[in-house]
């Protein structure tokens, strides 16, 4: 397309998506600019991490730095005889819910993969892992398999939704909830699996053996998502499931764990998995605990663009494709912004999928810098509306003599009428190209038919061309090839 209105460089394009990332992030923190001008992200970064040492759950230890909690839960798991002490309260309650949890422990882990050499300052990576551990410990208790059952929660929710009383003080029934083979749980497994995968991957150079036993036990219970396929919340006693239902299914819950294991496993059955599972679902704009389309599609853009493996390609469209739906000003922005610039997707909760957003652009750019890749959200149609320009442009213009053969190939004359149903009216390309003419273009859906009646779409004009030329100067000068 040519466009005076805006030139995309390649630089231009990654950075500018890294612009975004902070203007969603700084809408939230914008109380606390430091001088320099930008809002104090090591000292956010810190802070994000100690918030979970508030949400711990189990005997604490001797450097938990969040003083005003104590141990709690002790008897974890007791209700079934296995040990499920540890890990976080999902929330502000006290119930232990594996579905977010699982989830939690990925973002965390995938935080730490990809960004935790940003993190090496004051101890920042260590506090991180610390964060991770403490999950993936929880969720290693949960997954032991040796019973065929994959633990899902702790803590009759609605019970625990009548009181309000501190974790350390909590009589409530702390019922034990779990998948098996006969009530299966599809989505919690996978994302279990999911979880254990990344953790082992941002494990495996601090804690080798670590490493191992969180990959065992992912391979194991994403084993067990395939192979007793269900949707946990139809199985699982109390309301548990009506916390946290997988409304968008499992699908993208098997996407996302066996993407995670073909990235720390390695093995090909994984990618063969993944690509099985054909096209799910499109037109996806949020990602969060419940849905992870947009998460699996750029960790595999991660290996389109950072590998070179080109058979995942699809993935990667998929991925810009959620960008576009997200940015402000995108044309196929499906994304509500706050009058003061803050992504909008939902009355509950909001900003978490503010921060599952950011962190996915922040990652799709840094994988787009090593690939030296851009793409944009403009012209979906990637075509040219200037004739004979670029690869793609339109054929059928509106255009009496472009439509019509010339007077050297045709000398006889072609009357009035003659030209409307000779010409007008036929298919195909004109035999003419008016090299330069800008059509009218696209409508407001970014439709082109290239059709020579649509006179509104298809017909060239003079006084287009004539405001480009200049313009057209004006890029030609700054971006010279
Ligand atoms: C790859 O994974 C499949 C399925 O889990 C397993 O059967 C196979 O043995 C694995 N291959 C290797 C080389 O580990
Ligand atoms: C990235 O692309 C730009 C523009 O095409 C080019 O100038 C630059 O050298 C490329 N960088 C790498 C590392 O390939």
């Amino acid at each position: 397309m040519v466009s005076c209105s805006r030139t995309v460089s390649p630089s231009s394009s990654s950075s500018s998506l890294q612009a975004l990332v902070l203007l969603a992030a700084v809408s939230f923190f914008s109380s606390h600019v430091a001088a320099a001008g930008h809002p104090n992200y090591a000292d956010a970064l810190a802070k994000s991490i100690l918030f979970f040492q508030g949400q711990r759950s189990g005997r604490l230890p001797p450097d938990q730095a969040v003083k005003w909690r104590s141990n709690s839960g002790l008897s974890d798991g007791s209700a079934a005889n296995v040990d499920l002490t540890g890990g976080y309260y999902d929330g502000g309650d006290n119930v232990k819910f594996g579905f977010p949890m699982a989830f939690t422990t990925t973002m965390l882990s995938w935080g730490i993969l990809e960004h935790g050499g940003r993190m090496q300052s004051r101890g920042v990576l260590t506090e991180a892992r610390a964060a991770a551990r403490w999950a993936a410990d929880y969720l290693l208790k949960a997954a032991t398999r040796t019973s065929g059952v994959l633990y899902v929660g702790v803590g009759d929710p609605d019970a625990d939704h009548r009181c309000w009383e501190r974790p350390e003080d909590m009589e409530t029934p702390r019922t034990v909830y779990s998948v098996s083979a006969s009530s299966p749980g599809s989505d919690v497994a996978a994302e279990t699996a999911a979880a254990l995968a990344a953790a082992s991957l941002a494990f495996r150079a601090a804690d080798r053996a670590y490493s191992a036993r969180l990959l065992a036990s992912a391979r194991d219970v994403f084993e067990f998502a395939v192979g007793h396929q269900g949707k946990y919340s139809d199985h699982v006693g109390g309301d548990v499931g009506a916390y946290y239902a997988s409304y968008s299914g499992y699908q993208d819950e098997l996407l996302w764990g066996s993407t995670w294991l073909l990235w720390a496993t390695k093995n090909s059955s994984y990618l063969d998995y993944l690509t099985s599972l054909g096209d799910v679902s499109d037109g996806v704009d949020m990602f969060s605990w419940d849905n992870k389309l947009a998460g699996a599609r750029v960790l595999l853009s991660r290996r389109v663009l950072v590998s070179g493996d080109r058979r995942l390609d699809a993935f990667r469209r998929q991925a810009e494709d959620f960008m576009c739906r997200i940015l402000p000003g995108s044309p196929s922005s499906t994304t509500q912004y706050t009058p003061g610039g803050l992504m909008y997707k939902s009355g509950h909760a909001n900003l978490q999928y503010v921060t599952s957003a950011s962190f996915l652009l922040a990652t799709l750019a840094k994988y787009m810098a090593v690939a030296n890749h851009t793409f944009s959200c403009e012209n979906p149609l990637g075509m040219s509306y200037m004739v004979g320009y670029g690869a793609r442009f339109p054929e059928r213009i509106h255009h009496r003599g472009a439509s019509m053969p010339s007077v050297a190939a045709h000398p006889a004359r072609i009357g009035c009428q003659e030209g409307f149903s000779g010409y007008f009216n036929a298919g195909g390309a004109n035999p003419n190209v008016h090299t330069g003419a800008v059509v009218g273009g696209p409508d407001n859906h970014d439709a082109f038919p290239d059709e020579r009646g649509d006179y509104d779409r298809s017909e060239p004009t003079t006084y287009t061309n004539a405001a480009l030329v200049g313009c057209l100067a004006y890029l030609a000068g700054i971006y010279k090839s």
